[in-house]
C-alpha cells in the first residue's frame, strides 16, 4: 500500500481544516486520517496522492468517500444514557409549555443516525404518554455517506440488543430479505428531515428554529476559534430557553460569555441570545400520515416492499429467464446491499454469486459465464464505477441483462 510522504500528509491535513474546519493536532486522529486516505489511493489503483486528488475533482462519489475518509463516525444507540433522562423529564416536567407545536430537535454531526433515531424513539415514547405532544427532527452531518446510511434507517438486527427495552414497541424487524435488519417505527421516520451540511455553516432552512440541538463528540475535532463559530450558529438557532447538548467531553469553560447557563451535563440552556437575523419563524408542516396508535410490522410492510420493489427486477424479467440456468450475479460494494439482494433473489429460487467490485465481478464471470442469467450492478463502486464495467463487458460482446442499481 502507497505511503504518504509527511509534506503529502501535511496536504491532506490542510484540505480536511479547509473543507471541514477541523484541526489535526491530535496524533492518534492523524493517524486514522492518514491510514484513511492511503487506503483510497490504493483502493482506486491510483499511483499516489496527486492522481488521488485529480480523481476527488473530477468524480463526485469520489469526493464523498474522501470527507468519509476525513471524518470520524464513531457512534451508538442512545450513548451518553443521561442526556435522554434528563431531556425526558425536562420535556414531562415542561409539557404544558410544549405542547402549543411541534417541539424541534437538531442532531448536529448526528453521524450514521443513531442518535437522531434514539431521540425518536425517545420523542414516540414521551408521545405514547402525551398523545397531544408533536415533534420533527433535523439530522445534519458533513459526511454524505454517512447522511446516506442514516437515510436507509436499516441497521442490523444484533444492535436491538443495545437499545433498552422500553423503546421495542418502535422497533421494527426486519422480515424475508431485510430478516438480518431492524428500523424504527414509521411515525418517527416521517418525522425526521436528513441534511448534508457543515456546522460551521448551518443552512438548513434559516426559517425553523430549535428547541433542542444535540452536538456531541465532534467539538473535540476543533480549534477553539471554530467551536466559538459553532457555539454561535447554534445560538442564533435556538429558540430562546433553547438547550444546547453536548458530548460529556466536551463541556464549555466559560457558558455565560456565549450567553449560556449549564442544566445538566455539558448541557446548556440559552439565556440571551446573540444578535440574530429576525426571520418570520416557520410554520412546520403537517406530518403527512402519523397514526396515533404504535404500528405493527405489517402496517409498515410497505416501507419494505418499496425498498425491494426499487431493488428487484420486475416479473416479466424474471420470467423470461425461467428457460435459463438460474444464477444472479450481484456487483455491489456494499455489504448490506448485497445480503439484502442475496436473500431476496435466493426467495426467488435463484442462485447467488457476490462481486464487491469489478475485478471479482470478472473472475466469477469467466468462470460462471454459462450460467449467470441476469447482472444486478451497482453504478457506484470504488475502483471502476459500473457503467465502466458495463462498457466494458458490452465491448467483449456480453449481452446478459443487466439491473443497473443505484442509490443517488
Ligand atoms: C464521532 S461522530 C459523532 C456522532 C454522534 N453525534 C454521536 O455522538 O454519537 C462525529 C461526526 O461529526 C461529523 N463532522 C465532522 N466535522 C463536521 C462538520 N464540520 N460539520 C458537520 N459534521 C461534521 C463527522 O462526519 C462524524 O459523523
Amino acid at each position: 500500500m502507497i505511503q504518504l510522504s509527511p509534506a503529502e500528509q501535511e496536504t491532506i491535513y490542510g484540505l480536511a481544516e479547509k473543507i471541514l474546519g477541523i484541526s489535526q493536532k491530535g496524533k492518534f486522529r492523524k493517524n486514522i486520517l492518514v491510514r484513511n486516505i492511503e487506503l483510497r489511493i490504493s483502493q482506486t489503483k491510483r499511483k499516489n496522492l496527486s492522481e488521488y486528488l485529480n480523481l476527488v475533482n473530477s468524480d463526485k462519489m469520489e469526493y464523498c468517500r474522501f470527507i468519509s475518509a476525513l471524518t470520524i463516525h464513531t457512534t451508538n444507540w442512545f450513548r451518553e444514557p443521561p442526556h435522554f433522562m434528563e431531556l425526558e423529564k425536562y420535556l414531562k416536567k415542561n409539557m404544558p409549555k410544549i405542547m402549543i407545536r411541534p417541539f424541534v430537535i437538531l442532531s448536529a454531526a448526528c453521524s450514521t443516525g443513531e442518535e437522531i433515531f434514539s431521540l425518536g424513539l425517545l420523542m414516540e415514547k414521551v408521545r405514547r404518554e402525551h398523545p397531544e405532544f408533536d415533534y420533527r427532527l433535523v439530522a445534519n452531518d458533513i459526511d454524505p455517506v454517512s447522511v446516506s446510511h442514516a437515510k436507509r434507517s436499516l441497521y442490523p438486527k444484533q444492535e436491538v440488543a443495545t437499545i433498552p427495552k422500553q423503546y421495542y414497541s418502535d422497533i421494527l424487524i426486519g422480515k424475508n430479505q431485510f430478516e438480518d435488519f431492524f428500523t424504527v417505527s414509521k411515525n418517527i421516520r416521517e418525522r425526521i428531515t436528513f441534511t448534508n451540511e457543515n456546522i460551521l455553516h448551518l443552512n438548513f432552512d434559516a426559517t425553523v428554529k430549535f428547541d433542542v440541538i444535540f452536538c456531541r463528540n465532534v467539538l473535540i475535532y476543533f480549534e477553539y476559534e471554530n467551536i466559538k463559530k459553532i457555539i454561535n450558529v447554534f445560538i442564533n438557532r435556538l429558540q430562546p430557553n433553547g438547550i444546547l447538548c453536548l458530548g460529556h467531553s466536551e463541556a464549555l469553560n466559560a457558558p455565560e460569555t456565549f450567553g449560556l447557563k449549564i442544566i445538566w451535563n455539558s448541557s446548556y440552556i440559552v439565556v440571551k441570545n446573540h444578535a440574530e437575523t429576525k426571520l418570520p419563524e416557520k410554520k412546520l408542516n403537517p406530518v403527512t400520515s402519523a397514526p396515533s396508535s404504535p404500528e405493527s410490522y405489517r402496517e409498515d410492510s410497505n416501507k419494505y416492499e418499496t425498498l425491494a420493489h426499487e431493488i428487484t427486477p420486475s416479473p416479466t424479467m424474471l420470467a423470461s429467464l425461467e428457460n435459463k440456468p438460474k444464477t444472479i450475479l450481484v456487483v455491489d460494494d456494499s455489504i448490506t446491499v448485497r445480503k439484502v439482494l442475496q436473500k431476496l433473489y435466493e426467495q426467488h429460487g435463484f442462485k447467488v454469486l457476490l462481486a464487491q467490485d469489478a475485478k471479482q465481478a470478472n473472475n466469477l464471470l469467466t468462470t460462471h459465464f454459462k450460467d449467470i442469467s441476469l447482472i444486478s450492478l451497482d453504478l457506484h463502486m470504488p475502483e471502476m464505477s459500473g457503467q465502466e464495467w458495463l462498457s466494458q463487458i458490452r465491448s467483449k460482446g456480453i449481452t446478459i441483462p443487466v439491473i443497473i442499481i443505484t442509490d443517488a
